[in-house]
């Protein structure tokens, strides 16, 4: 082979690396579980974004990242959203408390978790995701999605009422839901279950699951993961081979349930 033709294979073999498609479906390598978070923190009228990029494609599709009460001041909602990246899609985690995360021990003195929760209403909290899905659609995603945890499991819900601009949801173990805002859903929604949670026990679920059946037009799915409590999606004991499962199996609950309904991220 002559030196050019060798060169010219090589461009093109670096072409073909750098136009690489990005990791689907249950690709282990997704997911990051610990370690140092890649995306960056960027502040809109102020409220501060937490945003993550794909590094292997032109992302179609946006991730709306709902965190938990820990928000991300919280490494692992971070880790989870660069997760979603490594998957396809451009990912924004709005800190939606507005650097007021509630504390892992809500027993901490001075914290009024029930003041708190009301601070952090619906009012306060929609103008700052707002933020996030207009930062996705000026980057010019095709479609937008949300994935919530916890606290913001129930604003996956939320964000998929009429005129939010979010296209599907996932919803990992929601707190505080309420019939009406499962009911007021105008696109396909999926929901990941603990087996142990305060905050949407058996026979929560199973209410839940009858709305979602008789009275919800939309494409929904219900997955109940064994051996998993309230928070597994993202604070899920990685030493636990069956909490490790539930983590990871719901976030590729999450990606397919986006690529179905949402038009694919690939
Ligand atoms: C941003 O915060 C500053 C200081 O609190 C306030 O004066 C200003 O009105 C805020 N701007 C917007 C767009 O909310
Ligand atoms: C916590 O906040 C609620 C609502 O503001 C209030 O009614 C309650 O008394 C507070 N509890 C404590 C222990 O301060
Ligand atoms: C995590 O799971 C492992 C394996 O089941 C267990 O030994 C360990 O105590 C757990 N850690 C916590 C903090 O619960």
């Amino acid at each position: 082979m002559r030196a050019s033709s060798i060169a010219t294979t090589l461009l093109l073999w670096a072409g073909a690396v750098s136009a690489k498609q990005c990791s689907y479906g249950d690709d282990p390598k997704i997911i990051a579980h610990t370690g140092t978070p890649v995306g960056t923190e960027i502040v809109v009228t102020n409220s501060t974004l937490y945003v993550s990029e794909p590094k292997c494609k032109k992302p179609k599709i946006g991730v709306l990242y709902l965190t938990d009460a820990f928000s991300i001041q919280f490494v692992n909602n971070k880790l989870l959203a660069d997760s979603f990246a490594r998957a396809g899609y451009l990912t924004v985690a709005p800190d939606m408390f507005n650097n007021d995360p509630a504390p892992f021990d809500l027993a901490t003195p001075g914290f009024n978790a029930t003041e708190w929760t009301l601070r952090h209403n619906p009012t306060a909290i929609h103008p700052i995701l707002a933020k996030g899905v207009a930062y996705l659609r000026s980057k010019g995603v095709s479609k937008v999605v949300a994935a919530g945890y916890c606290f913001g499991g129930r604003y996956a819900f939320r964000m998929l009422a009429a005129g939010m601009g979010v296209d599907a949801g996932f919803s990992a173990h929601p707190s505080l839901l309420e019939d009406s805002e499962i009911l007021a859903v105008t696109k396909p929604i999926s929901l990941a279950a603990a087996e142990i949670d305060a905050m949407m026990p058996p026979a929560r679920k199973t209410a839940i699951e009858g709305l979602l059946s008789t009275q919800v037009a939309q494409p929904y799915q219900v997955s109940l993961y064994g051996g998993t409590s309230h928070g597994f999606g993202v604070r899920a004991n990685i030493s636990d081979p069956e909490q490790k499962f539930g983590k990871e199996a719901a976030f590729y609950q999450a990606v397919r349930w986006f690529d179905a309904w949402a038009g694919g991220a690939l």
